[in-house]
């Protein structure tokens, strides 16, 4: 047919091969028959060279052979031709990003962007392409990442975690932080306004934690000048700032240190508010401080309340409207069982106060088809061949926290999960999330891990990750969860590594040592401490590590990190009788790559690297690998 129709073409003016031979391009393409489909496609490419069809097909085609370059040429003249093709754009920017051409691929997500095509898959792949970019090429590529950054997190899309690292580079950091320490008066420094009123800046407080203790400082001294300015009766200027500060505040659970003379303006200002005549500035300024639930008395008069600033709205939707949703979503929580057990209820109390992790938005993973496949991927290592299709697959998350765990078991495919925690609030959260972006194979239950037995249920998978260890007894845990999982199941368990903890448990001598409790103010009052560490002879190193760790940069993150009440740590010595104890097979660590290249440098023969004697030898020798938690996958042998 491909022949006949080419004839048939042959004098046509059109730029386009007739349908039904795009079709038979298609079917050989589906069939296999590349060598034939590669040939034909060529010959029918000198007759028509500006096909947008034939173009299409072939470029999809060297793509799926790895031929990035020749595919980038015949995109690139699609595209000309057709510059509103963003489908085969998006490919462009994919294939010039695998070939490493950073500036021509950001140039194309960028277009992508402007004209709102598929957000999420192209942040998705903008988040990939950030992750292989380093400090040189960032710096090199900096305005098109400044505008993408702009754009994309516009109207809060994304909280994709290398934003903040890109515009950590990219932000004039260094400039904010001297004006701020040197000057006084800085909300009438012109060169701070310009700070102000920078999009970049603006966009990005509204988006992500910043995670620097210079801007913190900078920010809590602009924070304090605008408080007294409120105090004095002044009007407030650069409102657009005092909006994205709130968001800020907000979103890092107000860790930021708050002096004794602000605590007392902020009580005056709080008294003096009109509840019929509320002024959205200045409320958006205390909500720099305290949560709006802090501020008014009655939080009711805001849910049908109609901002007069959009960005007022914004607030009162995080802030308020967020938790009517999630009130709603607790009529279908399933409670299971009594908590009775005095620490799982203290365990309770603290993640009820401080639900963990605090996320916004998680980009929706890649699917598999096996659970074998998944954990082969995890392990980075061929190690299990292909079993349990996911489609009939059950999966529990055992303290399933807020929910983001359920949000990336979306990688195992359509499988049924059960998501399991002791605190309402976090259950809630994640509920919502869910709710959000459509996922809803989830059923979200409130019960202790103890009582999981009255499921009646058995589950192929069982994830947990960072809850045994805060358990009574772990061992107890780990005992329902083993009877739950199904003969051949696997079982992917998070606990905390003494020795990577090490510098944890130095802190929590400190505040031991200091007498702080797990109070908002005290937890800031230990950052403070942190952040002025020569007076108060905490560790350089101790400080660093701290720094580079997420959970420094908000409260429930230190809540966890630093102030949890019960907390067992492992070594691998424990791991491996444990292991032998509940008569699992240890299948492997969950680890960066430059880790497992590591051990396979020093232990070659270990080809599924999955010798516990080996790695407890290297984590002797190197402390840190784990980060803090041991992550790995056992199978459930019986
Ligand atoms: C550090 S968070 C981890 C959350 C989640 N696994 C993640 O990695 O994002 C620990 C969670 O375990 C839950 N948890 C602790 N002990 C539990 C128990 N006995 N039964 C059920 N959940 C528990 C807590 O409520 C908390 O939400």
């Amino acid at each position: 047919m491909l022949a006949t129709s080419l004839k048939k073409n042959n004098n046509s003016i059109s730029n386009e091969p007739e349908q039904n031979v795009i079709e038979a391009f298609h079917s050989l393409y589906y069939s296999k028959e590349f060598k034939i489909f590669e040939i034909k496609i060529k010959e029918l490419l000198k007759f028509y060279p500006v096909s947008i069809n034939l173009m299409n097909i072939y470029s999809l085609f060297l793509i799926e052979q790895k031929r990035y370059s020749e595919a980038i040429s015949y995109l690139e003249k699609l595209i000309k031709i057709q510059p509103s093709n963003y489908r085969s754009t998006l490919d462009l920017a994919i294939c010039n990003s695998i070939l490493e051409n950073f500036d021509k691929s950001l140039k194309y997500y960028h277009y992508l962007i402007k004209n709102n095509y598929k957000t999420d898959v192209v942040l998705d792949q903008i988040d990939i392409l950030l992750k292989k970019l380093n400090h040189k090429d960032i710096i090199k590529n900096k305005f098109l990442i400044k505008n993408i950054l702009i754009s994309a997190i516009d109207g809060k899309k994304t909280n994709i975690p290398d934003f903040w690292r890109a515009f950590n580079i990219i932000f004039s950091k260094n400039e904010l932080i001297d004006l701020t320490r040197n000057s006084k008066n800085l909300l009438f420094n012109s060169k701070i306004i310009n700070f102000l009123s920078d999009d970049l800046f603006l966009n990005s407080l509204k988006s992500f934690i910043f995670k620097d203790s210079e801007i913190e400082k900078s920010l809590i001294k602009i924070r304090s000048e605008f408080l007294s300015l409120a105090s004095l009766n002044k009007d407030i200027p650069h409102k657009k700032f005092i909006f994205s500060l709130s968001h800020q505040c907000f979103l890092n659970e107000y860790c930021y240190f708050i002096s004794k003379e602000e605590y007392e303006t902020l009580d005056k200002l709080i008294g003096e508010i009109d509840p019929k005549n509320l002024n959205e500035v200045n409320i958006s300024l205390l909500a720099c401080y305290k949560p709006i639930n802090k501020i008014l008395d009655k939080t009711e008069i805001l849910n049908e309340y109609k901002a007069k600033n959009s960005e007022f709205s914004d607030l009162i939707n995080l802030q308020i409207k967020e938790k009517i949703v999630e009130k709603k979503l607790e009529a279908n929580l399933i409670k299971l069982g009594e908590i009775q057990n005095f620490v799982s209820l203290k365990v309770k109390n603290h993640y009820e106060e401080n639900p963990y992790p605090r996320w916004s938005v998680s980009l929706l993973p890649q699917k598999g088809t096996f659970i074998e496949e998944i954990i082969n991927n995890d392990l980075q290592n061929k190690i299990l061949e292909n079993n349990l299709h996911s489609e009939t697959s059950k999966l529990l998350i055992a303290g399933c926290g807020t929910g983001k765990q359920v949000v990336d078991s979306a990688r195992y495919g359509n499988l049924k999960i059960t998501a399991v925690d002791l605190s309402v609030s976090s259950l809630t959260y994640g509920m919502r999330k869910c709710k959000e972006l459509g996922i809803n194979n989830a059923q979200f239950i409130q019960s202790d891990i103890l009582n999981l037995k009255d499921l009646n249920k058995k589950f192929d998978v069982i994830e947990c990750s960072g809850v045994i260890h805060h358990m009574k007894c772990p061992n107890d845990g780990l005992n329902v969860l083993k009877k739950i999982l199904k003969p051949g199941g696997y079982l992917k368990l998070g606990v905390y590594s003494e020795l990577a903890r090490k510098f944890i448990v130095e802190m929590k001598e400190y505040i031991k040592a200091k007498k702080y409790s797990d109070t908002a103010e005290d937890m800031r009052l230990f950052r403070n401490d942190v952040f002025n560490f020569q007076v108060n002879n905490i560790d350089k190193d101790i400080v660093s590590k701290l720094f580079l760790s997420n959970c420094f940069w908000n409260l429930s993150g230190v809540r966890d990190l630093i102030f949890h009440k019960q907390e067992y740590r492992y070594c691998i010595e424990e791991l491996i009788e444990m292991i032998k104890l509940f008569k699992f097979e240890f299948l492997g660590f969950v680890i960066q790559k430059d880790i497992l290249d590591y051990y396979t440098e020093k232990f070659p023969n270990d080809k599924y690297k999955s010798n516990l004697k080996n790695w407890d030898h290297l984590e002797k020798n190197h402390p840190e690998i784990f980060g803090g938690m041991y992550q790995f996958w056992l199978k459930n042998n019986g």
